[in-house]
């Protein structure tokens, strides 16, 4: 077998940890190193993976020899710096989403891993689940015309204290809507609620208008006691559903819905809208870690030198959409046009 990569894990909080075991398991890669400032995460890390040797600095992880490729999984507002030091020396890079909080960052990024010929890949975990995979298989099913998406991803917390909960949930769900519509939003609409009083917004409402007047929504919230993590599509023949949170059957196509009236009527039952016959599927999907096939689409991408399906363009497509879902909540939901040429946005022209 040909020389395993070598990666490293900075961020080992409760997502990070995931990284550093899933590395662990795939037999192409091993884990050197774990990157953490905080001593009972790397006790943790020692406890659960002998071997792997802990540090708390980054610089002191660069020294390491025998690392390829990092796993950024620190804190959203960390991403830009920490993962800007790991392509300036030379390594492969998949930073958990969203890839920074300022576009112009992003570009920074995509530009220093072009010049520096590394793979730069973005954590889209839901791109990876089989799940969602079901969904967009179904989209495309006897030209069906989607209408419109919507998601919730709500929970009461777990809270944090460096991004918003528009920051922080919105970024799976836009990733999710653009792969399955492989287009990005031209505009958006959102509001900003902050309940909790922790400075903060920790509800928000996302409008997203995709090409051909296809439009989405998005609802997160830390403030929710109900949990959902849910992304429906309904199109002209039929409703997609998508329930992460159902371990056996997570995806159900209801086989009925309506297509728009005849333009020119002949007769009054024309003017009524045409629906189809209702079923239910509930088709098989590959149960499968999601986060495990996300890392080994990212060690097959380095070595066939290939561009990632969640590469640096589209977090930089994620970043410019939650960068223009803030401008729109500043200027109290009113929306904000997503430049098609650039990666600034200004308001949308009445
Ligand atoms: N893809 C997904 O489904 C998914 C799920 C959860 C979290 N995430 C993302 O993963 C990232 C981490 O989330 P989390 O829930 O694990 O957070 P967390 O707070 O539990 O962990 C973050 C860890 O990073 C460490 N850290 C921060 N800055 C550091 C630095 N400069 N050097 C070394 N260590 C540093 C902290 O000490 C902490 O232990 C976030 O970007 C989040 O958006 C993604």
């Amino acid at each position: 077998m040909s020389k395993r990569i070598g990666v490293a894990v900075i961020g080992c909080g409760y997502w990070g940890m995931n990284y550093v075991r899933v590395f662990g398991e795939l037999a192409e890669t091993r884990v050197v190193v774990a990157c953490d400032q905080r001593l009972d995460r790397l006790q943790e890390v020692v406890r659960r993976f002998p071997g792997v040797e802990p540090v708390t600095s980054i610089s002191e992880m660069l020294k390491v020899t025998g690392v390829d490729a990092v796993v950024v999984c620190t804190n959203a507002s960390t991403h830009y710096a920490v993962g800007r030091q790991c392509l300036e020396a030379g390594k492969h890079l998949l930073i958990e989403k969203p890839l920074t909080t300022i576009a112009e960052e992003a570009v920074e990024l995509i530009e220093l891993a072009g010049t520096n010929a590394r793979l730069l890949m973005v954590g889209h975990t839901f791109v990876y689940n089989g799940g969602i995979r079901k969904v967009k298989e179904w989209m495309n099913k006897d030209g069906d015309q989607v209408y419109y998406l919507y998601s919730s991803r709500t929970n009461l917390g777990p809270i944090r204290h460096d991004v918003n909960a528009l920051w922080d949930l919105a970024p799976h769900d836009v990733a999710i809507f653009n792969y399955l519509l492989d287009s990005t939003p031209e505009w958006v609409s959102a509001i900003g609620v902050k309940v909790l009083r922790n400075c903060r917004e920790d509800v928000g409402f996302i409008s997203l208008g995709y090409p051909g007047n296809v439009v989405g929504h998005v609802h997160v919230s830390w403030a929710d006691p109900h949990k959902a993590r849910e992304v429906v599509v309904v199109a002209s023949h039929r409703r997609i559903v998508f329930n992460d949170l159902n371990g056996t059957e997570p995806v159900r196509v209801f086989a009925k819905g309506v297509r728009p009236a005849d333009p020119e009527p002949t007769n009054y039952r024309e003017y009524r809208f045409p629906t189809s016959h209702s079923y239910i599927l509930r088709p098989h999907v590959e149960i499968g870690e999601p986060l495990k096939n996300q890392c080994r689409h990212f060690i097959e991408c380095i070595a066939k030198k290939a561009q990632p399906l969640t590469g640096g363009h589209e977090g930089l497509e994620v970043v410019r959409v939650l960068q223009a879902v803030d401008r729109s909540i500043a200027l109290g939901g009113a929306p904000v046009e997503i430049s098609r040429n650039g990666y600034y946005y200004q308001q949308k022209s009445a």
